[in-house]
């Protein structure tokens, strides 16, 4: 693993922009996260666009996970994160962008989503990373060797996201499909970027324990291109590094 220590979230998104813009050219597939962590990267990326008219007309996207049963054009739906803070800012064609399904089969979503990605090699998968020590939505013990799949989260995972959901007066879904750990693995590099103290002990987890199906990031130890960004609060219990 590659780790890159920063002060603070501005800064964090500033290295992975660095990091992430080498990969934006025609042809690339890019794998893409959600969450509140890629924000200011998305933010750099659309500058960026706007400023120099980066092209995205030729570069595909594919997204780790999507919550189940929530309607594609919920404001909180993954589809929808995606199309307001980048796919919509960015000019990338709708057909270049793809979200796992959480509607209608899942069990067909998930197969379908494997088979688009077996045909595929994605370039550069971004990632966060849960408190929990989660990635895309792999809970603690989700073994390592599984593909795109339907997933319970956590309580602790559903009361970190119900932020999200408390002004509209709903519950945090209860279940998601997530791209497996052995699909994150199959990109042929990662970026992973935590802030906050309360990605502290995930981030300790991730680079200072085994390698165990119990912090789900510690498998990315594995990974032959793995970059971390890290700031301030999340390395604050790295002792090593
Ligand atoms: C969410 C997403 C993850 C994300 C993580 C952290 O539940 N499924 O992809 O990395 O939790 O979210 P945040 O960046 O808001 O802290």
């Amino acid at each position: 693993m590659k780790i890159i220590r920063v002060k603070n979230y501005e800064e964090a998104s500033e290295k992975a922009y660095e990091v992430m813009k080498e990969f934006i050219k025609p042809g690339a597939v890019l794998g893409l996260a959600t969450g509140s962590t890629p924000l200011g990267l998305y933010a750099l990326m659309v500058k960026d666009h706007e400023e120099n008219g980066t092209d995205y007309s030729q570069i595909r996207t594919f997204n780790l996970d999507e919550y189940v049963g929530l309607p594609l054009h919920h404001r909180e739906s993954y589809y929808s994160f995606m199309h307001t803070n980048l796919f919509n800012k960015v000019g990338i064609p709708e057909e270049n962008t793809h979200v796992p399904g959480g509607l209608g089969d899942l069990e067909a979503n998930c197969k379908a989503y494997d088979e688009m990605l077996a045909k595929e090699s994605v370039d550069i998968q971004l990632l966060g990373i849960g408190a929990d020590g989660h990635i895309g939505f792999n809970e603690p013990g989700t073994p390592f060797n599984l593909g795109t799949h339907v997933t319970d989260l956590t309580e602790q995972t559903r009361k970190d996201n119900q932020r999200f959901f408390n002004d509209l007066g709903e519950e945090t879904p209860t279940q998601a499909v997530t791209m497996g750990p052995a699909t994150i693995m199959a990109a042929k590099n990662v970026l992973l970027i935590a802030t906050g103290e309360n990605k502290a002990e995930a981030i300790k987890g991730m680079i200072e324990g085994p390698v165990s199906e119990e912090c789900q990031a510690s498998l990315l130890q594995n990974h032959p291109s793995c970059t971390v960004i890290i700031d301030e609060g999340a390395g604050k219990l790295l002792e090593n590094h």
